[in-house]
């Protein structure tokens, strides 16, 4: 027995003193190893009397699991003495000032991001979908049969097909998004898709890819007074002043009625003042989303009606920074990016401001 204490003493003063994590594994296999200190102790159980077995078996069972519990605790110990090493040694130091003339945000993205704000404010969720589209999502679900006349109006581009594989498209809008969304969600649906977009064109006002965000909602019970609503609070918001639309009749294959949107605004030298004046300016189209739409995906027309709209974020964010030429927003030129770009570090938010 005295010979039991001793081993024990023994171990846990070398425990005890152990300074890392592979000078205790080396403990532990000492004395528990297959041919440890202890493990062969055991063995000489086998040679004992059965009384002799009686008291020598639960003691050095009971010492064996006295050394493993020590060794437990000790690496538990140099673990987190090793955890607090590196967390000291590791510390960033937050307050170090960094130069944000490196980088600044794209006004697009500015833009999108106020967006975001304004709508999230209303209940409205962030959608997205792929720039490559199939022909399902980016026209037939949206109610533009094959041989429709609008689909010329969009100028797509058309992917190189895999042999025996679809055509495949660049979405010519994001509506898409909204028949991805109506497929994978129940109603109630309330969301935006902001993403890029594009079509076979370029001039001082169109490039081939531009962005749009879309906008979605489908209730019961929804009707164009809510759309109207949610538009006008919307521009009003964006333009961070009171803004005066029109509604005016038109026609997209996909909402029933449809309309477009117009804002007052005047021309005051090369600049343009949103809000004021006697002009009017078409900034977005909308409508109640047709009944083909919601059947092409799976929602019943009797129950569920919803609006949704549409609208061209590059010609906005133009508007409201005042950028004249909409190809120098891709030319990715440092100079107009360090002018018209936002700081990364200031968050658009309805509290603080958004821009
Ligand atoms: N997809 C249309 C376009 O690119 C814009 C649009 C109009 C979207 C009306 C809508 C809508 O959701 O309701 O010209």
């Amino acid at each position: 027995m005295t010979d039991i204490t001793a081993v024990k003493t023994k171990y846990a003063a070398e425990i005890e003193a152990a300074s890392d994590l592979k000078s205790l594994d080396d403990i532990r296999v000492a004395a528990l190893g297959k041919k440890g200190e202890v493990s062969m102790m055991m063995r000489g159980l086998g040679k004992m009397s059965v009384d002799e077995k009686k008291v020598m078996g639960p003691a050095l069972n009971g010492l064996k699991n006295d050394i493993a519990a020590l060794v437990e605790t000790r690496k538990s110990a140099l673990e987190l003495d090793a955890m607090n090493a590196a967390l000291a040694s590791e510390t960033m130091d937050m307050s170090l000032p960094i130069d944000v003339s490196m980088g600044t945000l794209h006004p697009v993205q500015q833009v999108m991001e106020e967006m975001a704000v304004i709508f999230s404010d209303m209940g409205f969720s962030v959608a997205e979908g792929p720039d490559i589209e199939d022909d399902f999502h980016n026209f037939t679900a949206l109610n533009f049969p094959p041989g429709h006349p609008a689909r010329d109006m969009h100028d797509t581009f058309f992917m190189v097909a895999d042999e025996g594989e679809e055509q495949k498209v660049l979405r010519t809008h994001t509506s898409p998004v909204q028949i991805r969304t109506m497929i994978n969600q129940k109603p109630p649906i309330r969301i935006i898709a902001p993403g890029r977009t594009y079509r076979c064109d370029s001039d001082q006002t169109h490039t081939p890819m531009f962005h749009q965000v879309e906008g979605l909602v489908i209730e019961e019970g929804t009707h164009m007074g809510h759309l109207k609503g949610v538009l006008m609070d919307f521009v009003s918001a964006f333009f961070e002043t009171d803004v005066d639309v029109q509604f005016r009749p038109h026609h997209f294959p996909f909402t029933e009625p449809s309309a477009e949107m117009d804002v007052r605004y005047e021309r005051d030298g090369a600049a343009i003042k949103i809000g004021q004046g006697d002009k009017w300016m078409e900034i977005l189209g909308c409508g109640m989303v047709h009944p083909n739409v919601l059947r092409a995906c799976g929602i019943d027309p009797e129950v569920y009606q919803g609006f949704a709209f549409g609208m061209g974020v590059d010609r906005l964010a133009m508007l409201k920074y005042g950028m004249p030429d909409l190809r120098d927003m891709f030319a990715a030129d440092t100079r107009w990016l360090g002018h018209y770009g936002f700081s990364p570090l200031l968050q658009a938010s309805l509290a603080t401001g958004l821009s």
